[in-house]
């Protein structure tokens, strides 16, 4: 049981895998007396699953969400001098996976209300040069992907979803991962099906795109011993494998705390009238999205947020910023010049956003005390400001 004076953490992940204990002990002594560490039968079943939860004909298992990402753009061929439309309000992986193979990134600005991918922006940045767009699915909420699909389709350009945050989620009923040429996971313990340890998965409705996948993934070898292709070696592994389908048992019950958590949170921020008073800005739901609440990202304006950031540190809750510099301010993609004044909404996120614990297993009583912390920092402002 949480402990009311010990503060509120992040994340617990021990608190939300305790209850499991008995079934990962005996999915992972399976595995240990197979002794098929890697290809075993837990790796084929899970894809099947994952492919049925994700209504789609093929998933590949992968070493990370960052391996779901690159490997698909391997597999469609992209190199020096093509590019690849990606938000710039997004984790490195979303961004890294298109320098590394030597293609140039270029970044969509994203809409205030949801911090997704604007589609809009999307539109106005294909060239002839653009071979993918990869619209990513932020905190569990899907990016606008009818439409992103359907401006991508009008020049025939691959979509590639990044739904590291976003298994289970969907948008007009159809799932994350369903709607483009490939959809990426990840397993990283953090995700809403979170390993222990490393993983990801590929889905796709393509039979070619999948046989491709499974090539890249194994070092470009078919038959064995003879190279394709340049590929990497990607596999997810049996023990990982056998976690997750112990985990995605349990992952609808998951989705619906974290879905219960995010409506708590929206009616005590409500109640404790630091909406009204624009103190706090809660996130949107799209009307379309069935959202999956990897994260519940709060704004805080008036440059007030790292202040608050601090307070509630002080006092034992845990928060984050997700994300504190966007892709197009990192160092390491300086040399792309990218003008901020096309980047207006990204730039104001990363300086306004803050995370609040989500975790499925956090209990009532740990929100309101989240919510009064919150509420305490506006009160002790207007003291000092009296
Ligand atoms: C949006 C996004 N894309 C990609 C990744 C990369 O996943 P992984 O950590 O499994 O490589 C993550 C998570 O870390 C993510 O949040």
């Amino acid at each position: 049981m949480a402990d009311p004076s010990s503060g509120v953490p992040l994340l617990d992940v021990n608190r939300d895998n305790r209850p499991l204990r008995d079934e990962f002990v005996e999915a992972l002594t399976g595995v240990v007396d197979s002794g098929r560490f890697l290809f075993g039968p837990d790796v084929t079943s899970l894809e099947s699953e994952i492919a049925a939860y994700c209504q789609v004909e093929n998933a590949i298992g992968c070493a990370s969400g960052s391996d779901a990402l690159l490997l698909p753009l391997m597999a469609l061929g992209i190199g020096p001098g093509d590019e690849v439309i990606v938000p710039s309000f997004t984790f490195f992986a979303s961004v890294s996976c298109i320098t590394r193979l030597g293609a140039t990134p270029i970044f969509a600005d994203i809409c205030p209300d949801t911090f997704n991918v604007d589609p809009e922006s999307i539109r106005g940045l294909i060239t002839d040069r653009t071979r993918a767009i990869i619209p990513v699915h932020l905190f569990g909420q899907c990016a606008q992907i009818d439409r992103i699909c359907q401006i991508a389709g009008d020049d025939d350009i691959p979509v590639i979803e990044d739904a590291a945050q976003a298994i289970g989620a969907a948008y007009h009923s159809r799932p994350a991962g369903s709607w483009g040429d490939v959809g990426c996971f990840s397993f990283y313990p953090t995700k809403n099906l979170g390993g222990m340890g490393d993983g990801g998965m590929m889905t796709t409705t393509s039979a070619g795109m999948a046989d491709r996948l499974r090539l890249f993934a194994g070092h470009g070898m078919r038959p064995r011993y003879y190279h394709q292709v340049v590929g990497i070696n990607s596999r997810l592994d049996t023990f990982q494998a056998a976690v997750l389908r112990v985990k995605l048992r349990h992952l609808a019950d998951a989705v619906h705390n974290r879905q219960a958590n995010a409506d708590r949170y929206t009616r005590l921020l409500m109640e404790a009238n630091l909406v009204a008073a624009d103190q706090v800005v809660v996130p949107a739901v799209d009307k379309n999205a069935f959202h999956v609440w990897n994260q519940y990202s709060i704004r805080i304006g008036e440059g007030r947020r790292d202040a608050l950031k601090a307070y509630l540190s002080e006092r034992g809750i845990g928060s984050e910023i997700y994300y504190p510099v966007p892709m197009h301010q990192q160092e390491c993609f300086n040399y792309l010049g990218v003008d901020p004044s096309t980047m207006v909404e990204t730039e104001r996120a990363s300086r306004e956003i803050l995370n609040l614990p989500i975790f499925p297993s956090l209990t009532e009583s740990e929100q309101h005390q989240v919510v009064k912390a919150i509420k305490g920092f506006y009160a002790a402002g207007a003291k000092a400001a009296a």
